[in-house]
């Protein structure tokens, strides 16, 4: 078992952390947030996240894991050390690379041993040899580094389960004994790892991200299509999915999509490929799909009501997706804002997200403690995330509590079938109404 040290506790670092201190290694979580720190040696998680937090508590208790602010201590024993911070996108679309910088100062300035440092974090091509670059020029012990680049294709929601059962794990290095060591390091995941070079390993998480995120507006604009021919998106889904070269799977159509990853790494990806002078037109499309489709039921609503002034509208579910408290890039703040610019009154609820939805959305918006008190007396109801909450609530409860009961589900939620047996005018996606 390894002595291994990450640096940055948010949702990669804390699960990566988190799930090979359960295999067996000695872990130590570094954040430079003291509040955060102290918060997870207690055994409470700062993220919602299935698993997560009993996990944590276990392994901690096994003292095989352990959270510090101190780069010194935690760097001074770790064999390989993680670098899982986060890459936020900056304002001309290429990916702020601050906190990988830092990251690869401290490991400079306080790594004590011969290290391989691990690149987690979603990076343009090219960043790998800028981290071993800024080690090496800060390096105070006579010690060999090696720089080893090693994706996460977690997914918000299912992250623990991901981590354990996830379809490969890819491993980029120049140094075949570094790729070994951390093949060695995860082989009690029992997982297929693919081993390639560090640019290569780079290029795979923007490439798999951006197709996965082509999946989806590709679905989105057959689904339009389907709307205006009378045709049925979920069949089609279906019937394209049967087909082992296509798959069921990223061919939901929605509001598109959101969170901390997508909507980044395609920006970035198009912007690595202008910055090469190639124009990526297909990510384009996809990125510009994207962007249309999370508002779609803004325009279906003026299209049913005209003008949306001195309507109250309630909006169910405000994460960018179920099983996370994450709003980022979540399609509820563009059509709330919108709703609200229209003169609307709008009344929110979702199972987890309200605490962050409180700090991010308008300060008009109200906040329900139930589905019942945000639907009651409204002019129409929003479904942007499918919460199973909202699968399950029993829809003559519409019918009782709106003024009229009309509702704008823009993630399929109900089978058009069941809607046919309730009088509610029901709008969906790219089903016929
Ligand atoms: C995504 C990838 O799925 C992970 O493999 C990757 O590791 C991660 O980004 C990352 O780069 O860190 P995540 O953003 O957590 O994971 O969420 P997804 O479950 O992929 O969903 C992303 C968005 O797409 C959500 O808004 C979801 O509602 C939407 N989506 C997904 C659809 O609209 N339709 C689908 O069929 C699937």
């Amino acid at each position: 078992m390894k002595n291994l040290a990450i640096v940055g506790t948010g949702y990669v670092g804390l699960v990566t952390g988190v799930c090979l201190s359960e295999i067996g290694h000695n872990v130590i979580c570094i954040d430079i947030d003291q509040g955060k720190i102290d918060k997870l040696n207690s055994g409470k998680s700062p993220i919602f996240e299935p698993d997560l937090e009993e996990l944590m508590i276990k392994n901690i208790k096994s003292e095989r894991l352990y959270f510090t602010t101190d780069h010194s201590e935690a760097f001074k024993n770790s064999e390989v050390i993680y670098i899982a911070v986060g890459t936020p996108q900056k304002s001309d679309g290429f990916a702020d690379l601050t906190s990988i910088e830092q990251a690869a100062i401290q490991i400079g300035l306080h790594a004590k041993r011969d290290v391989i440092v691990v690149t987690k974090s979603t990076v343009p091509i090219g960043t790998n040899e800028k981290i071993k670059n800024i080690i090496l020029q800060y390096l105070v012990s006579d010690i060999k580094v090696d720089i080893v680049s090693n994706p996460e294709f977690l997914r918000e929601g299912s992250a623990v389960r991901d981590t354990f059962y996830g379809d490969r794990i890819v491993i980029g290095a120049e140094c075949q004994d570094a790729a070994n060591l951390i093949e060695e390091i995860n082989k009690p995941f029992q997982i297929p790892i693919f081993r390639t070079d560090i640019i290569s390993a780079e290029m795979i998480k923007y490439a798999s991200n951006a197709f996965l995120a082509t999946k989806i507006s590709f679905i989105n604009e057959i689904a339009t299509i389907c709307e205006k021919i009378g045709a049925n998106v979920e069949d089609v889904a279906i019937g394209m999915g049967q087909d082992s070269r296509i798959g069921y799977q990223f061919l939901k159509p929605g509001l598109g999509y959101g969170g901390s990853c997508f909507p980044k790494d395609t920006n970035a990806l198009f912007h690595i490929a202008t910055h090469e002078d190639y124009s990526f037109a297909l990510l384009k499309a996809v990125i510009d799909v994207n962007k249309k489709q999370q508002t779609l039921l803004v325009d279906k609503v003026k299209q049913r009501f005209g003008i949306l002034e001195g309507k109250k509208f309630a909006v169910l579910g405000l994460a960018f997706k179920p099983n996370t408290d994450d709003l980022r890039e979540a399609a509820s703040i563009v059509n709330i804002t919108r709703f609200i610019e229209e003169g609307a009154e709008v009344i929110a609820f979702d199972p987890v997200a309200m605490q962050n939805a409180k700090r991010i959305l308008p300060a008009t918006v109200q906040f329900a403690q139930s589905i019942e008190e945000a639907i009651h007396g409204t002019d129409a109801v929003f479904i942007v995330t499918e919460w199973k909450e909202f699968i399950d609530f029993p829809l003559n409860k519409y019918v009782e509590l709106m003024k009229k009961p009309i509702i704008f589900d823009g993630r399929n939620c109900y089978s058009i079938i069941k809607m046919m047996g309730y009088p509610i005018e029901y709008y969906s996606i790219g089903r016929p109404v």
